[in-house]
């Protein structure tokens, strides 16, 4: 599922940055642009973000 329109990126692909050592929106965005646009994707891929970093 595309979780950021506006950069075209899905939910795996924050999953797998995560797995690579994103550890922050900051990281996120830095890597996949994520929330550096609209800005409608940050509540999303932050609960992804935080979903993951519990299960790390
Ligand atoms: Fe992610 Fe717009 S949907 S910045």
């Amino acid at each position: 599922m595309y979780i950021c329109l506006c950069h075209g990126v899905s939910d795996k692909k924050i999953e797998q940055a995560i797995d690579d050592g994103a550890r922050s929106m900051r990281d996120l965005s830095s890597e996949l642009k994520v929330g550096s646009q609209c800005g409608k994707c940050c509540n999303c891929a932050k609960k992804i973000l935080n979903q993951k970093l519990i299960d790390i």
